[in-house]
C-alpha cells in the first residue's frame, strides 16, 4: 500500500484515457517487488474526485482509493508535502502546520486502512509504504488484528529536537507503532525514531525491538531498523545493454556538439535535491575557467513534482532564473553551458542519458536513499563515469567509492566536480566496479526478500494465524 499507485490516470489530448508511470523513487523500487510476489497494491490514483474499480496493469492488480479534490489539497500537497516532507528533510523548507490538514491525513488514513482491511485474506501481509500513510498501521490492526503488518518509510526519520515540533508527534508515532515492523533506509534514521519513541512514550527499547504495551499486561514486540532499499540493477543494466539504448546515448552526445565532458543531474524538482547548488558550482567553475563550455555540457532533467504547493512554484522560478542567467552569461551559439529538461522520461531515455554521461551528479541536501545514484551505477556495464554523491543521501552509506560531497561546501562541491572530471579512467573503473558489486549484490528483491524475512520471522507471526 502506497499513497500513489504506480501508474497515474491521464487523459491525452483527444479525450482518451489511460494510465502513465508515475514519479519517484518509490515506484522504481516496488514495481518489481509486486510483479514478483502477487497480491494487490493499494493507493490513489493521481486524480481527484474520480472512483475507478479495482483492475490489473501491466501483471499487477491495483486496487484505487479515491481522493477528493479537498484531500489532495489537505491531505496530499498539504500535511504529507508541506508539513511532513520538509519537517522529515531537517526543514530546509519552513514546514506549515495546520489543524485542518491534519484532520485530512486522518481521515485519508482511515480509508486506505478500511480498504486494506477489506481486501486482505485472513493472516494476509500487509506492507504498507511511506509518510503519507503513517496512521494506517494502528488502524489496520484495530481493524484486523490477524494481519502482519509492516511499514517501510522512504524519507529521512529526523532528530528529535526537529521531530518534536510536529503538534501531532505522539499520534504519528502511536500510528507507526502499530506495524510489526518498521523499516528506514538508515541506521541513523532507525535510531532517531527509537529516540522519539523513548522520549515520548518511555517505552523500552532492547537493540531493535521496541516493547509496545499490548493493553492486556503484556507487550508486542516491534522491530525498528535500517532496510537500504534498492532497485532492479539487472533490469537497468539489461536495458542499458540495448543496441538501441546505445545508439540513443551517442545521439545524445552528439546532439550536444560531442563535447569532452557531459555532467547530468536528475530529480524530481524538489527543494531537498540541491539543484541549485549544483548549479552554482558548476556556473562558477565555468566563470572561473576551470570547466570550458566548449568542452563540459550539464543536462538537467527536472522531472515536474508537486506543482501547487507553493514552495515547489517557487524553487522551479529560481531553478529556471539561474538556468536562464548561466546559459546566457556562458553559452556560445554552437555550445548550450545547461541543457535543462522540464519532462519525466520513460526508463530506456534515462538508461541512455546515464549511459551519455561522464559524470553524475547527485547533490541532494537530505534524501531518504536516491535511486538515481543506484541507477546510474547500474547501467554503467562498461565501468565507466563517476559518480558525485552527496553525504546527505542515504545512499553513501553504501556507495562508498563515488566523490563524497558535502553539497553544502560550495568550494568542495567544486573541487569534487573537477576531480570526476580528471578522473584517470583506471580510476573510474576502479570505482565503478567496487560500486557496481554493491548495487548489483545488494537489488531490490534482496531488500524486500530481508523485510519480509523480518516480518514473517519467529515472534512477529500473531498467534493462531498461519504463516501466508
Ligand atoms: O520517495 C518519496 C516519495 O514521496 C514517494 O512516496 C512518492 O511516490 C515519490 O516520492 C514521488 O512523490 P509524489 O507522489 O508526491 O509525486
Amino acid at each position: 500500500m502506497s499513497n500513489r499507485l504506480p501508474v497515474d490516470h491521464v487523459v491525452d489530448e483527444h479525450g482518451a484515457d489511460g494510465w502513465k508511470v508515475s514519479p519517484g523513487g518509490l515506484v522504481t523500487a516496488l514495481e518489481p517487488v509486486m510483479r514478483e510476489a502477487g497480491g494487490a497494491w493499494i493507493g490513489w490514483a493521481g486524480v481527484a474526485d474520480q472512483e475507478f474499480d479495482p483492475f490489473e496493469h501491466d501483471g499487477i492488480t491495483l486496487v484505487p482509493v479515491p481522493l477528493s479534490e479537498d484531500e489532495v489539497q489537505d491531505y496530499y500537497e498539504g500535511f504529507s508535502n508541506d508539513t511532513l516532507w520538509p519537517l522529515y528533510h531537517d526543514v530546509i523548507a519552513p514546514p506549515s502546520f495546520h489543524r485542518e490538514w491534519w484532520d485530512a491525513y486522518v481521515r485519508v488514513n482511515r480509508r486506505f486502512a478500511e480498504a486494506a482491511a477489506r481486501v486482505a485474506s485472513r493472516g494476509a501481509v500487509v506492507w504498507v509504504q511511506d509518510y503519507q500513510l503513517q496512521l494506517v498501521p494502528k488502524m489496520l490492526r484495530e481493524a484486523r488484528p490477524d494481519l502482519v503488518i509492516g511499514f517501510f518509510d522512504h524519507i529521512p526519520f529526523p532528530a528529535y529536537g526537529i521531530y518534536s515540533q510536529l503538534p501531532w508527534r505522539r499520534q504519528v508515532i502511536d500510528g507507526l507503532l502499530g506495524a510489526d515492523v518498521i523499516g528506514f533506509q538508515r541506521t541513523a534514521d532507525a535510531g532517531n525514531f527509537g529516540r522519539a519513541v523513548r522520549r515520548l512514550f518511555g517505552y523500552t527499547t532492547r537493540g531493535n525491538v521496541i516493547e509496545v504495551p499490548d493493553g492486556a499486561g503484556g507487550v508486542r514486540r516491534v522491530i525498528h531498523r535500517a532496510f537500504p532499499i534498492s532497485i532492479d540493477a539487472n533490469a537497468f543494466e539489461s536495458l542499458a545493454r540495448r543496441p538501441d539504448v546505445q545508439e540513443r546515448a551517442r545521439q545524445i552526445r552528439e546532439s550536444l556538439g560531442n563535447p569532452e565532458t557531459i555532467l547530468l543531474g536528475v530529480d524530481r524538482l524538489d527543494y531537498t535535491k540541491g539543484i541549485r547548488h549544483r548549479l552554482k558550482a558548476f556556473g562558477e567553475l565555468l566563470n572561473e575557467g576551470r570547466l570550458e563550455v566548449e568542452h563540459a555540457t550539464l543536462i538537467q532533467v527536472a522531472s515536474p513534482s508537486r506543482e501547487r504547493v507553493e514552495t515547489y512554484m517557487q524553487l522551479r522560478d529560481e531553478i529556471e532564473l539561474t538556468v536562464g542567467r548561466l546559459n546566457g552569461d556562458q553559452s556560445t551559439i554552437g555550445h548550450q553551458a545547461v541543457a535543462y529538461l522540464h519532462h519525466g522520461y520513460p526508463r530506456e531515455e534515462m538508461a541512455a542519458l546515464y549511459l551519455a554521461a561522464d559524470v553524475m551528479l547527485v547533490t541532494a541536501l537530505r534524501d531518504g536513499m536516491n535511486l538515481v545514484a543506484k541507477e546510474y551505477v547500474a547501467c554503467r556495464f562498461d565501468n565507466d563515469g563517476a559518480l558525485v554523491l552527496s553525504e546527505f543521501a542515504g545512499a553513501s552509506d553504501e556507495l562508498k567509492q563515488a566523490v563524497l560531497v558535502n553539497p553544502h561546501d560550495i568550494e568542495g562541491l567544486k573541487d569534487a566536480i573537477i576531480e570526476a572530471v580528471e578522473m584517470p579512467k583506471k580510476e573510474r573503473a576502479r570505482r565503478m566496479r567496487a560500486l557496481r558489486r554493491r548495487v548489483t549484490e545488494h537489488d531490490v528483491a534482496r531488500w524486500s526478500a530481508s523485510f519480509l524475512e523480518a516480518l514473517t520471522g519467529a515472534g512477529v507471526i500473531p498467534a493462531g494465524v498461519s504463516e501466508p
